[in-house]
């Protein structure tokens, strides 16, 4: 299977940025261990702060790839235009978020993208995108 993880605005930081809430794992190190643990699949990885090109990667691999993993941080709460992207494509997105964002501020409870995603996963930490891949590789 050829799954896509998309991380989006903030997410390079991780392991540097907000450590209480975020962990202090960052992102390559972790990925390099999922991989190892999904070894007769494909994982790519894209990370972007900019929105439009957020889009783009959904454009690119949502006709081809068999799973899309996304973060979208916080355009999450904010974006039509990535939730348009999502609904525009066929390959199947879920949303995942390092942070329970319901047990925070109350503007992180609304997401634009998850009516248009396969499924939510939030809170479990980098997990969280163990969770998403197993599904996914589990279809
Ligand atoms: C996040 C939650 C968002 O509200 C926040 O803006 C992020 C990270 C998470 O993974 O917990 O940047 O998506």
């Amino acid at each position: 299977m050829k799954i896509q993880i998309i991380n989006g605005p903030n997410l390079n930081l991780l392991g540097v940025r907000e450590k209480s809430i975020y962990g202090d794992s960052d992102f390559l190190t972790y990925l390099d261990g999922l991989k190892r643990r999904f070894p007769s699949h494909t994982i790519e990885y894209y990370q972007s702060n900019i929105e439009g090109e957020l889009i783009n990667k959904l454009h690119e691999v949502g006709f081809s790839f068999d799973g899309i993993v996304l973060n979208a941080g916080a355009y999450t709460h904010t974006s039509i235009a990535l939730a348009d992207a999502i609904a525009a494509i066929n390959t199947p997105v879920i949303e995942v978020h390092i942070s329970n964002v319901h047990k925070r501020e109350a503007f992180r409870h609304k997401s634009y993208i998850a009516p248009n995603c396969k499924g939510v996963i939030a809170g479990f930490g980098l997990d969280s995108y163990r969770l998403a891949v197993d599904h996914l590789t589990n279809l």
